[in-house]
Protein backbone atom coordinates (compact mmCIF):
# COMPACT_ATOMS: atom_id res chain seq x y z
CA UNK A 1 0.00 0.00 0.00
CA UNK A 2 1.51 3.71 -0.62
CA UNK A 3 0.28 7.25 -1.06
CA UNK A 4 2.45 9.06 -3.33
CA UNK A 5 3.19 12.86 -2.55
CA UNK A 6 -0.21 12.39 -0.88
CA UNK A 7 -1.05 12.95 2.81
CA UNK A 8 -4.13 10.74 3.06
CA UNK A 9 -5.64 8.06 5.34
CA UNK A 10 -4.57 4.75 4.60
CA UNK A 11 -7.02 1.44 5.75
CA UNK A 12 -5.18 -1.11 6.70
CA UNK A 13 -7.40 -3.61 7.34
CA UNK A 14 -9.70 -5.64 9.95
CA UNK A 15 -7.48 -7.90 12.33
CA UNK A 16 -9.06 -10.67 14.78
CA UNK A 17 -7.81 -9.71 18.44
CA UNK A 18 -6.29 -13.06 19.33
CA UNK A 19 -6.39 -13.46 23.82
CA UNK A 20 -2.20 -13.62 23.68
CA UNK A 21 -2.05 -10.76 21.43
CA UNK A 22 -0.50 -7.78 23.30
CA UNK A 23 0.83 -4.83 20.12
CA UNK A 24 0.40 -3.85 16.86
CA UNK A 25 3.53 -3.96 14.92
CA UNK A 26 4.39 -1.89 11.75
CA UNK A 27 6.66 -2.09 9.08
CA UNK A 28 6.60 1.56 7.37
CA UNK A 29 8.88 3.13 5.16
CA UNK A 30 8.04 7.17 5.30
CA UNK A 31 9.44 10.51 3.25
CA UNK A 32 8.35 13.84 3.93
CA UNK A 33 8.09 16.11 1.10
CA UNK A 34 10.73 18.66 1.16
CA UNK A 35 10.34 21.31 3.50
CA UNK A 36 7.42 19.58 5.12
CA UNK A 37 7.75 19.34 8.59
CA UNK A 38 6.72 15.80 10.04
CA UNK A 39 6.42 15.77 13.87
CA UNK A 40 4.01 12.87 14.05
CA UNK A 41 1.73 9.58 12.47
CA UNK A 42 -1.30 8.81 14.12
CA UNK A 43 -3.11 5.19 13.83
CA UNK A 44 -7.06 5.48 14.32
CA UNK A 45 -8.41 2.05 15.42
CA UNK A 46 -12.54 0.96 15.88
CA UNK A 47 -13.75 -2.22 17.41
CA UNK A 48 -17.12 -2.55 15.34
CA UNK A 49 -17.20 -3.34 11.89
CA UNK A 50 -19.86 -0.71 11.10
CA UNK A 51 -18.08 2.25 13.82
CA UNK A 52 -16.84 5.30 12.54
CA UNK A 53 -12.88 6.39 12.89
CA UNK A 54 -12.49 9.36 15.77
CA UNK A 55 -9.98 11.35 17.29
CA UNK A 56 -11.16 9.88 20.71
CA UNK A 57 -9.66 6.07 19.20
CA UNK A 58 -6.03 6.69 18.03
CA UNK A 59 -2.61 5.76 19.15
CA UNK A 60 0.14 8.56 18.34
CA UNK A 61 4.03 7.86 17.21
CA UNK A 62 6.80 9.55 15.77
CA UNK A 63 9.30 7.38 13.16
CA UNK A 64 12.72 8.66 13.02
CA UNK A 65 13.85 7.28 9.49
CA UNK A 66 13.62 9.26 6.57
CA UNK A 67 12.51 6.42 3.45
CA UNK A 68 14.06 3.39 5.12
CA UNK A 69 12.36 0.35 6.42
CA UNK A 70 10.87 0.98 10.40
CA UNK A 71 9.56 -1.29 12.18
CA UNK A 72 7.66 0.25 15.52
CA UNK A 73 5.32 -1.28 18.08
CA UNK A 74 2.37 0.01 19.63
CA UNK A 75 0.06 -1.25 22.53
CA UNK A 76 -3.05 -2.18 21.58
CA UNK A 77 -5.14 -0.28 23.50
CA UNK A 78 -6.99 -1.99 26.66
CA UNK A 79 -10.79 -1.30 25.55
CA UNK A 80 -9.92 -2.34 22.36
CA UNK A 81 -8.68 -5.75 23.73
CA UNK A 82 -12.07 -6.45 24.75
CA UNK A 83 -13.40 -7.04 21.39
CA UNK A 84 -12.61 -9.61 18.76
CA UNK A 85 -12.04 -7.29 16.05
CA UNK A 86 -10.02 -4.19 15.64
CA UNK A 87 -9.85 -1.81 11.87
CA UNK A 88 -7.21 0.08 11.67
CA UNK A 89 -6.07 3.36 10.04
CA UNK A 90 -2.62 5.15 9.41
CA UNK A 91 -2.39 8.82 9.27
CA UNK A 92 1.58 8.90 8.20
CA UNK A 93 1.34 12.61 8.05
CA UNK A 94 -0.51 14.88 10.54
CA UNK A 95 -0.04 18.53 9.56
CA UNK A 96 2.52 17.14 6.83
CA UNK A 97 2.90 15.12 3.44
CA UNK A 98 4.78 12.80 1.86
CA UNK A 99 4.81 9.41 0.86
CA UNK A 100 4.26 5.92 2.47
CA UNK A 101 4.63 2.40 2.25
CA UNK A 102 3.36 0.01 4.90
CA UNK A 103 5.38 -3.24 4.51
CA UNK A 104 3.97 -4.80 7.55
CA UNK A 105 0.83 -4.73 10.05
CA UNK A 106 -0.52 -7.60 12.34
CA UNK A 107 -0.86 -7.99 16.06
CA UNK A 108 1.68 -9.51 18.49
CA UNK A 109 1.98 -11.40 21.68
CA UNK A 110 4.71 -10.68 24.16
CA UNK A 111 7.76 -11.74 22.57
CA UNK A 112 11.84 -11.73 22.68
CA UNK A 113 11.53 -8.04 20.89
CA UNK A 114 12.20 -6.62 24.37
CA UNK A 115 13.45 -3.18 22.82
CA UNK A 116 10.45 -2.96 20.77
CA UNK A 117 8.27 -3.41 23.44
CA UNK A 118 9.35 -0.97 26.10
CA UNK A 119 9.42 1.49 23.42
CA UNK A 120 5.25 0.22 23.30
CA UNK A 121 4.79 1.03 26.77
CA UNK A 122 6.26 4.08 27.29
CA UNK A 123 4.55 5.42 24.08
CA UNK A 124 1.56 4.16 25.85
CA UNK A 125 2.25 6.07 28.87
CA UNK A 126 3.44 9.04 27.18
CA UNK A 127 -0.73 9.03 25.24
CA UNK A 128 -1.64 8.54 29.00
CA UNK A 129 0.00 11.70 30.38
CA UNK A 130 -1.59 13.32 27.08
CA UNK A 131 -4.69 12.57 27.36
CA UNK A 132 -4.57 13.56 31.43
CA UNK A 133 -2.89 17.01 30.49
CA UNK A 134 -5.76 17.81 28.11
CA UNK A 135 -8.16 16.76 31.16
CA UNK A 136 -6.88 18.96 33.70
CA UNK A 137 -5.89 21.94 31.01
CA UNK A 138 -9.74 21.37 30.11
CA UNK A 139 -10.50 21.55 33.65
CA UNK A 140 -8.55 24.68 34.69
CA UNK A 141 -6.80 22.41 37.71
CA UNK A 142 -4.24 23.92 39.73
CA UNK A 143 -3.01 20.94 40.88
CA UNK A 144 -2.86 17.90 38.83
CA UNK A 145 -3.10 14.64 39.62
CA UNK A 146 -0.72 12.94 37.28
CA UNK A 147 3.20 13.67 36.51
CA UNK A 148 3.56 16.60 33.46
CA UNK A 149 4.72 15.87 29.46
CA UNK A 150 7.29 18.38 29.51
CA UNK A 151 9.51 19.54 31.83
CA UNK A 152 11.89 23.01 31.98
CA UNK A 153 15.51 22.07 33.60
CA UNK A 154 17.87 24.28 34.11
CA UNK A 155 21.16 22.74 34.12
CA UNK A 156 23.73 24.97 34.96
CA UNK A 157 23.40 28.45 36.11
CA UNK A 158 26.54 29.55 35.09
CA UNK A 159 27.66 31.27 32.07
CA UNK A 160 30.56 31.80 29.47
CA UNK A 161 29.37 35.54 28.50
CA UNK A 162 28.34 38.37 29.83
CA UNK A 163 25.44 39.71 28.30
CA UNK A 164 25.16 43.53 28.73
CA UNK A 165 21.09 42.88 29.09
CA UNK A 166 21.48 40.26 30.99
CA UNK A 167 20.14 39.49 34.73
CA UNK A 168 22.21 36.75 35.62
CA UNK A 169 25.77 37.48 34.11
CA UNK A 170 25.41 41.49 32.79
CA UNK A 171 26.85 42.60 35.94
CA UNK A 172 30.80 41.10 36.95
CA UNK A 173 29.40 40.39 40.91
CA UNK A 174 26.42 38.40 39.50
CA UNK A 175 28.44 36.51 36.83
CA UNK A 176 30.99 35.07 39.39
CA UNK A 177 28.28 34.78 41.64
CA UNK A 178 26.01 32.34 39.02
CA UNK A 179 29.18 30.91 38.13
CA UNK A 180 30.12 29.49 41.32
CA UNK A 181 26.59 27.85 41.55
CA UNK A 182 26.92 24.40 41.56
CA UNK A 183 25.55 22.34 38.61
CA UNK A 184 22.38 20.39 38.34
CA UNK A 185 22.53 17.83 41.15
CA UNK A 186 23.92 14.37 39.49
CA UNK A 187 21.44 12.06 41.94
CA UNK A 188 18.61 14.05 41.66
CA UNK A 189 19.22 13.51 37.91
CA UNK A 190 18.99 9.98 38.44
CA UNK A 191 15.79 10.45 39.83
CA UNK A 192 13.94 12.29 38.04
CA UNK A 193 15.25 10.14 34.99
CA UNK A 194 13.61 6.95 36.62
CA UNK A 195 10.58 8.33 38.00
CA UNK A 196 9.70 11.35 35.57
CA UNK A 197 11.36 11.19 32.16
CA UNK A 198 9.15 8.51 31.27
CA UNK A 199 6.16 10.33 31.02
CA UNK A 200 7.75 12.97 29.03
CA UNK A 201 7.46 14.03 25.72
CA UNK A 202 10.06 17.18 25.79
CA UNK A 203 13.06 18.65 27.87
CA UNK A 204 13.39 22.18 27.98
CA UNK A 205 16.86 23.38 28.60
CA UNK A 206 17.04 27.28 29.78
CA UNK A 207 17.08 28.97 32.91
CA UNK A 208 20.07 31.57 33.67
CA UNK A 209 23.13 29.83 32.18
CA UNK A 210 24.49 28.50 28.99
CA UNK A 211 23.39 24.67 29.24
CA UNK A 212 26.05 23.44 27.11
CA UNK A 213 28.65 24.73 29.68
CA UNK A 214 27.40 21.92 32.21
CA UNK A 215 30.24 19.23 33.01
CA UNK A 216 30.47 16.86 30.40
CA UNK A 217 29.32 13.72 32.48
CA UNK A 218 26.65 15.66 33.52
CA UNK A 219 25.89 16.58 30.29
CA UNK A 220 26.21 12.90 28.58
CA UNK A 221 24.21 11.35 31.12
CA UNK A 222 21.44 13.72 30.89
CA UNK A 223 20.98 12.64 27.18
CA UNK A 224 21.57 9.46 27.86
CA UNK A 225 18.57 9.56 29.97
CA UNK A 226 16.59 11.37 27.38
CA UNK A 227 17.49 8.80 24.52
CA UNK A 228 16.28 5.78 26.79
CA UNK A 229 13.27 7.59 27.58
CA UNK A 230 12.18 8.86 23.88
CA UNK A 231 12.33 12.15 25.33
CA UNK A 232 13.07 14.98 22.81
CA UNK A 233 15.02 18.13 23.79
CA UNK A 234 14.93 22.36 22.98
CA UNK A 235 17.76 24.28 24.55
CA UNK A 236 18.46 28.05 23.73
CA UNK A 237 22.23 28.46 23.51
CA UNK A 238 24.79 30.93 23.22
CA UNK A 239 26.11 29.06 20.62
CA UNK A 240 29.83 28.72 22.04
CA UNK A 241 30.20 24.75 22.29
CA UNK A 242 27.66 23.33 19.98
CA UNK A 243 30.74 21.90 18.14
CA UNK A 244 31.99 20.35 21.67
CA UNK A 245 28.67 19.37 23.02
CA UNK A 246 26.34 18.62 20.23
CA UNK A 247 27.56 15.42 18.30
CA UNK A 248 24.87 14.40 15.38
CA UNK A 249 23.18 12.14 17.62
CA UNK A 250 22.31 14.60 20.34
CA UNK A 251 21.28 16.59 17.59
CA UNK A 252 19.24 13.85 16.55
CA UNK A 253 17.32 14.07 19.61
CA UNK A 254 17.06 17.69 19.75
CA UNK A 255 13.16 19.20 18.66
CA UNK A 256 14.53 22.77 18.81
CA UNK A 257 17.95 24.26 19.14
CA UNK A 258 17.48 28.38 19.82
CA UNK A 259 20.65 30.17 19.34
CA UNK A 260 20.67 33.76 20.76
CA UNK A 261 21.53 36.30 18.12
CA UNK A 262 20.64 39.86 19.27
CA UNK A 263 23.24 41.80 16.76
CA UNK A 264 24.05 41.63 12.83
CA UNK A 265 27.09 43.16 12.67
CA UNK A 266 30.64 42.78 15.03
CA UNK A 267 30.35 45.87 16.92
CA UNK A 268 26.31 44.97 18.10
CA UNK A 269 26.65 41.52 18.32
CA UNK A 270 30.10 41.52 21.04
CA UNK A 271 28.28 44.90 22.78
CA UNK A 272 25.24 43.07 23.40
CA UNK A 273 26.67 39.25 23.88
CA UNK A 274 29.98 40.75 25.86
CA UNK A 275 32.62 37.95 25.75
CA UNK A 276 31.20 36.16 21.96
CA UNK A 277 32.54 36.54 18.69
CA UNK A 278 29.96 36.85 15.53
CA UNK A 279 32.75 34.96 13.32
CA UNK A 280 32.65 31.77 16.22
CA UNK A 281 28.46 32.13 16.78
CA UNK A 282 28.33 31.73 12.94
CA UNK A 283 30.74 28.91 12.68
CA UNK A 284 28.59 27.05 15.27
CA UNK A 285 25.57 28.09 13.82
CA UNK A 286 26.76 26.61 10.39
CA UNK A 287 27.95 22.99 11.56
CA UNK A 288 24.49 22.59 13.42
CA UNK A 289 23.24 23.75 9.89
CA UNK A 290 25.46 20.80 8.21
CA UNK A 291 24.59 18.23 10.90
CA UNK A 292 20.57 18.63 10.98
CA UNK A 293 20.35 18.66 7.21
CA UNK A 294 22.69 15.69 6.74
CA UNK A 295 20.69 13.18 9.10
CA UNK A 296 18.33 10.71 7.25
CA UNK A 297 15.30 11.63 9.28
CA UNK A 298 11.83 12.37 9.22
CA UNK A 299 11.72 15.21 11.85
CA UNK A 300 14.54 17.24 11.27
CA UNK A 301 15.57 19.13 14.55
CA UNK A 302 14.63 22.93 14.09
CA UNK A 303 16.43 26.03 14.18
CA UNK A 304 15.29 28.63 16.54
CA UNK A 305 16.83 32.40 16.75
CA UNK A 306 15.97 34.42 19.47
CA UNK A 307 17.01 38.33 19.32
CA UNK A 308 16.32 40.90 22.11
CA UNK A 309 14.78 44.19 20.98
CA UNK A 310 17.39 46.99 22.51
CA UNK A 311 17.96 50.65 21.18
CA UNK A 312 21.42 49.72 19.92
CA UNK A 313 19.99 46.86 17.77
CA UNK A 314 16.32 47.65 16.65
CA UNK A 315 17.97 48.76 13.20
CA UNK A 316 19.31 45.90 12.55
CA UNK A 317 15.87 44.03 13.03
CA UNK A 318 15.22 43.43 9.17
CA UNK A 319 18.57 42.38 8.77
CA UNK A 320 18.30 39.00 11.32
CA UNK A 321 14.51 38.66 9.87
CA UNK A 322 16.36 38.20 6.52
CA UNK A 323 19.61 36.01 7.89
CA UNK A 324 16.28 34.06 9.41
CA UNK A 325 14.92 33.44 6.23
CA UNK A 326 18.28 32.67 4.68
CA UNK A 327 18.76 30.10 7.01
CA UNK A 328 15.71 28.50 6.87
CA UNK A 329 15.07 29.00 10.85
CA UNK A 330 12.07 27.23 11.90
CA UNK A 331 11.04 29.30 14.96
CA UNK A 332 11.64 33.07 15.60
CA UNK A 333 11.52 34.01 19.52
CA UNK A 334 11.80 38.11 19.54
CA UNK A 335 11.76 39.88 22.79
CA UNK A 336 11.54 43.18 24.25
CA UNK A 337 14.12 44.15 26.97
CA UNK A 338 13.04 43.30 30.25
CA UNK A 339 15.17 45.95 32.64
CA UNK A 340 16.78 44.49 35.75
CA UNK A 341 19.24 47.27 36.31
CA UNK A 342 18.50 51.42 36.07
CA UNK A 343 21.76 52.05 34.06
CA UNK A 344 19.84 49.52 31.23
CA UNK A 345 16.42 52.04 30.89
CA UNK A 346 18.52 54.15 28.02
CA UNK A 347 18.48 50.83 25.91
CA UNK A 348 14.49 50.24 26.37
CA UNK A 349 12.38 51.10 23.45
CA UNK A 350 9.32 51.12 25.95
CA UNK A 351 9.07 54.79 24.89
CA UNK A 352 9.60 55.09 21.20
CA UNK A 353 6.96 53.37 19.56
CA UNK A 354 7.53 55.01 15.85
CA UNK A 355 11.19 53.88 15.94
CA UNK A 356 9.87 50.60 16.88
CA UNK A 357 7.05 50.26 14.87
CA UNK A 358 9.54 51.13 11.79
CA UNK A 359 11.96 48.35 11.95
CA UNK A 360 9.54 45.55 13.05
CA UNK A 361 7.04 46.11 10.34
CA UNK A 362 9.95 46.14 8.05
CA UNK A 363 10.96 42.79 9.56
CA UNK A 364 7.31 41.30 10.08
CA UNK A 365 6.29 42.31 6.47
CA UNK A 366 9.73 40.05 5.10
CA UNK A 367 8.23 37.21 7.40
CA UNK A 368 4.96 37.36 4.98
CA UNK A 369 4.55 34.28 3.34
CA UNK A 370 6.67 32.12 5.36
CA UNK A 371 5.83 29.36 7.33
CA UNK A 372 8.53 30.12 9.95
CA UNK A 373 6.79 29.71 13.54
CA UNK A 374 6.66 33.29 15.35
CA UNK A 375 6.65 34.06 19.28
CA UNK A 376 7.11 38.21 18.99
CA UNK A 377 5.61 41.02 19.99
CA UNK A 378 2.91 42.86 19.03
CA UNK A 379 3.73 46.97 17.17
CA UNK A 380 3.88 49.08 20.20
CA UNK A 381 1.01 51.59 20.48
CA UNK A 382 1.87 55.05 19.36
CA UNK A 383 1.97 57.62 22.59
CA UNK A 384 -1.62 58.86 21.56
CA UNK A 385 -2.81 55.34 21.86
CA UNK A 386 -0.31 54.68 24.89
CA UNK A 387 -2.00 57.37 26.37
CA UNK A 388 -6.11 55.93 26.05
CA UNK A 389 -4.40 52.74 26.91
C1 LIG B 1 19.56 34.03 29.93
S1 LIG B 1 19.87 33.36 28.36
C2 LIG B 1 20.35 31.72 28.75
C3 LIG B 1 20.58 30.84 27.56
C4 LIG B 1 21.85 31.05 26.79
N1 LIG B 1 23.01 31.22 27.61
C5 LIG B 1 21.72 32.17 25.78
O1 LIG B 1 22.53 33.10 25.79
O2 LIG B 1 20.82 32.09 24.97
C6 LIG B 1 18.28 33.11 27.65
C7 LIG B 1 17.77 34.24 26.80
O3 LIG B 1 17.36 35.32 27.63
C8 LIG B 1 17.64 36.53 26.96
N2 LIG B 1 17.75 37.62 27.93
C9 LIG B 1 18.70 37.80 28.84
N3 LIG B 1 18.51 38.96 29.51
C10 LIG B 1 17.40 39.52 29.00
C11 LIG B 1 16.69 40.73 29.26
N4 LIG B 1 17.12 41.60 30.17
N5 LIG B 1 15.59 40.99 28.53
C12 LIG B 1 15.16 40.13 27.59
N6 LIG B 1 15.79 38.97 27.28
C13 LIG B 1 16.89 38.67 27.98
C14 LIG B 1 18.96 36.22 26.25
O4 LIG B 1 19.23 37.15 25.21
C15 LIG B 1 18.74 34.82 25.79
O5 LIG B 1 18.16 34.79 24.52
Amino acid sequence: MSSPSTPKLLNLGLFFIKRSDVFIDLTLRLQADPDARYDYSKLYYSTGFLSKFNEEQTICFKLSLANAHEQIRLLIPEEARKHKWIRLRLDPFVHASGSCQVEAAKLVAEDANEALSRHAYLLALKEWTRAKVVESETEKRAITPHPPESLSLELTAACNLQCSHCSSHGDIDEHRMNNRRLAFDGELLESLGKEVFPFLTLINLVGRGEPSMVPLALWNRFFELCDENKVLVTCVTNGSFVKQRFDAKKISMLDTLTFSIDGMTHDVFTHNRRGADLDDFLNNLNYFQEIRHGLNVLRKPRLGLSWTLKRNNIHQFPDFVRFAIDAKADLLYVRHLLLFRPQDADESLINEPELTNRYLSTGYNLLKGTDIKLDVPPLSLDKAEAALA
